[in-house]
């Protein structure tokens, strides 16, 4: 009963949400456009209660792709004046790569269309429907994933790399914090409009929008090129969020490819990329005395040591052998696992960088937590797995479909503790998925 409760209110947002062009904003006013990786969680609520609003997503967000096979962070369908920086900021039409004539951001963001697909795939009774939706846009995707070792890995590792911080989905982690502290940014004459919606100290600095936007200004300068953006972007960095994403879309393109039959060629490509990107992952993004996987940062030549619930993400395509996910776990527990907190803090709570209320620099995120959930239970971490959905469903039901909460459980006392936007999509759909497990 209670989950249905929450289920119908999840449903609800999601509907409000959704917008005629067919794909769905984040929430209203704070983010009121597309957004790629909120696409795809998005999409796998909807396929819960109406796969055609779900494929629809999907859908909108691929016709965004470029020449190159690249998919933006921002695709803005619609004008509105609630959101810095918007079109006109970013200008995509710089890029001689645009093909569809909707401006975007010429950044992306975490690549989870493939695992999506997979998931939808699952959750679809009429099969005959999602096989065929699947036929017509998994080439998209694909070329999406190939995008990135092309483009994306000059060392040719098969690890790539991310040229802002707002492509790896956690915007304002305090790891960025040791980049800031390498560069000299202009101070920018801009008007924000994320804290007219939102507490400011619920959200980035101003000095923080100056790296970002400065970041911005270099790739527009070479009408983002990537081989430019590889010689000259202060921000270069090998995240293990994002690679574990990339790694776990390639796993499902290979599985999705095989149910569909053909394409030997694209499944030997992908499985031979799978394969040299988890070597590389093990190899150089594992520091062995935090026992946690870290960031890389590429242009400064260090791991930046610090452990975040990014660390914990390589569960979910396997990526560690079972020693390795064993220790990460103790690394979990420890750091993240205090049961007067719930699970999973977006920074170390131990450490002297984490706000609890602020965006990413502490508070909890549903879709990490979606993706703490599955891969603590591909290790056979059931009981934990199961504190990691409980907690979720938890903060959800007392404080309401925020955008992120704090992990302190003592804030939880008057059902305040969420924060940023209200009514957040993902933070809906990821319920809905959830609930249905
Ligand atoms: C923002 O504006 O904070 C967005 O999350 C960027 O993607």
């Amino acid at each position: 009963m209670k989950d249905q409760k929450l289920i119908s209110k999840a449903r609800e947002i999601l509907n409000n949400n959704y917008q005629e062009k067919g794909f769905t904003i984040p929430c209203q006013g704070l983010y009121p456009f597309q957004w790629n990786w909120d696409s795809g969680f998005i999409a796998i609520g909807f396929a819960h209660f109406d796969m055609e609003k779900a494929k629809k997503e999907i859908k909108t967000l691929i016709d965004s792709q470029w020449s190159n096979g690249f998919i933006p962070h921002i695709i803005f369908h619609n004008e509105s004046d609630t959101y810095f920086p918007g079109p006109e900021f970013h200008q995509s039409s710089l890029s001689p790569l645009v093909v569809n004539k909707i401006p975007t951001t010429g950044m992306t963001q975490p690549h989870v269309l493939g695992f999506m697909l997979e998931r939808m795939y699952h959750i679809a009774e009429n099969k005959e429907d999602i096989t065929a939706f699947i036929k017509a846009t998994i080439d998209a995707v694909y070329e999406y994933s190939l995008y990135f070792y092309k483009h994306r890995d000059p060392l040719d590792e098969g690890l790539v790399y991310i040229y802002h911080n707002w492509e790896s989905g956690t915007d304002n982690s305090p790891i960025w914090d040791d980049v800031w502290n390498t560069m000299e940014s202009p101070k920018y004459k801009f008007e924000r409009r994320d804290t007219t919606h939102v507490d400011a100290s619920q959200r980035p600095s101003n000095e923080e929008y100056n790296h970002y936007l400065h970041i911005i200004e270099i790739a527009k300068a070479h009408h983002y090129n990537d081989e430019k953006i590889a010689e000259l972007s202060p921000f270069l960095i090998q995240d293990p969020l994002f690679n574990t994403v990339l790694i776990a879309s390639n796993q499902s393109l290979i599985r999705l490819y095989e149910l569909i039959g053909g394409n030997e060629d694209k499944i030997a490509t992908l499985k031979q990329l799978t394969e040299k990107s988890i070597q590389s992952f093990n190899d150089k993004l594992y520091d062995e005395e935090l026992k946690a996987y870290c960031h890389y940062d590429l242009r400064n030549k260090k791991l930046l040591r610090y452990v975040s619930s990014s660390s914990f993400a390589p569960l979910f395509a396997e990526i560690p052998d079972q020693k390795r996910a064993d220790e990460l776990v103790g690394t979990l527990m420890d750091k993240f696992g205090n049961e007067d907190q719930y699970m999973c803090a977006s920074f170390d709570p131990t450490h002297e960088r984490y706000k609890p209320k602020q965006y990413w620099r502490g508070p909890v995120w549903i879709n990490l937590n979606w993706l703490l959930y599955h891969g603590l239970n591909k290790y056979g971490y059931n009981a934990i797995a199961q504190r990691v959905k409980d907690d979720s469903i938890e903060i959800l039901e007392k404080n309401g479909f925020y955008e992120y909460f704090d992990a302190r459980k003592e804030e939880h006392q008057n059902n305040t503790a969420g924060y940023g936007g209200n009514n957040f999509s993902w933070s809906a759909a990821l319920l809905i998925d959830l609930l249905s497990e």
